[in-house]
């Protein structure tokens, strides 16, 4: 039996968790900085790294209290040392390391977006899902569609500590496309939650935006075009002095996003004979999402798993399950472990 500690800084939430065998979340902590940025309409890269220092010592303190545990049960602390914004990764990363040499515990550094794709084994008492879960628990092999603000990538999960990408964005990421069009359309940061909410009430058929391909790669993703589309669709609009739908531009742009992402990556788990399909990242809280992929998923025999909606987002607890599958497999991070800001899946 290990105890993880998973620390989580990359971008503008600073977690900690504990979580036990890669599975059972004992504490998560998670301190969102997003009230601050929103002032900013965005993430601004000093301000979080000064948020960052200010709350570190305090969020690992609670997430040890709530876990009920001391630094002498803790087997690894495993921290995210990239892809990510460089200062914030240094915070938690030189803070991992002074913890490690301090209490003499083990350190493992771990790839944020593989951390995304190990919070499908987390299972968590306390909350309930209609969708996580249910199956008790995935295993790789499996297909991966990982969606956040900063990346969108389908990668075959060929175990817990081997990724192979199969798919990628030519240019902006799901999640950033779903920021861009919520300014648009005046919903302020951070959008995706907001697109969600407001496309509830609008007609996902009432415009008709492309679903663009990539030419070289099947499984490959191109979402500026969506996005600029979108955005011709709203001057259109105001030039001619016609009040546009809100809702119905969330609806219909968020559609022709969820299409292209479910499409392709049932396509990939299909052609790679793949007998299920999951989601990773903030993109996969997406309520739409999480149905559309079960639906088309179910349809082609394939089995289906998302995170909880908590585990969707930046979290520590699924840094820890990460760093407790690179753990078993022996991996260490010395102290001179740096942050590494476009540290690619699969990269060691
Ligand atoms: O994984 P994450 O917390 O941070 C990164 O690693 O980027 O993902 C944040 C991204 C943001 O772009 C946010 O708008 C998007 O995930 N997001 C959503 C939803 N919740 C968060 N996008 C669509 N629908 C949502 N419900
Ligand atoms: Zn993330």
């Amino acid at each position: 039996m290990s105890n993880i500690l998973g620390i989580e800084t990359s971008c503008d939430e600073t977690a900690v968790a504990v979580v036990r065998d890669g599975r059972e979340v004992i504490s998560n902590v998670i301190y969102t900085q997003i009230p601050t940025h929103t002032l900013y309409g965005g993430v601004v890269p000093e301000i979080a790294s000064r948020e960052h220092v200010l709350k570190i010592n305090q969020v690992i303190k609670k997430a040890l209290e709530e876990a009920k545990m001391d630094w002498d049960e803790i087997d690894a602390i495993a921290v995210t040392y990239g892809p990510g914004l460089v200062g914030p990764l240094l915070i938690g990363v030189s803070t991992a390391k002074a913890l490690a040499y301090a209490k003499n515990i083990p350190l493992v550094g771990v790839n944020h977006i593989e951390g995304h794709i190990c919070a499908n084994y987390l299972e968590d008492k306390k909350e309930s899902s209609e969708q996580a879960s249910q199956d008790g628990g995935i295993e790789p092999p499996y297909m991966c569609l990982v969606a956040s603000g900063g990346h969108s990538h389908i990668v075959r999960v060929d175990d817990y500590t081997k990724y192979t990408i199969i798919g990628r964005t030519h240019d902006d990421a799901a999640g950033e496309a779903f920021d861009k069009v919520a300014r648009a359309i005046g919903l302020g940061y951070p959008g995706g939650p907001k697109v969600d909410k407001l496309a509830r009430e609008g007609d996902p058929n009432a415009i008709a935006f492309p679903r663009a391909s990539v030419g070289d790669s099947k499984y490959d993703f191109s979402f500026s075009g969506i996005k600029s589309a979108v955005l011709n669709y709203l001057n259109g609009a105001a030039m001619k002095g016609e009040e546009v739908n809100k809702a119905d531009v969330a609806a219909s742009f968020q559609q022709a996003i969820i299409d292209v992402l479910a499409d392709h990556t049932i396509q990939a788990a299909l052609d790679h004979g793949m007998k299920t399909v999951a989601l990773a990242g903030g993109v996969a809280a997406n309520s739409l999402l999480r149905t559309t992929m079960k639906e088309r998923a179910e349809a082609k025999g394939l089995k289906f798993h998302c995170p909880e909606l908590i585990y969707c987002t930046d979290n520590g607890a699924m840094i820890a399950a990460a760093g407790y599958h690179e753990f078993v497999a022996g991996r260490r991070a010395d102290l001179y472990l740096n942050a590494i800001p476009n540290l690619k899946i699969g990269e060691r």
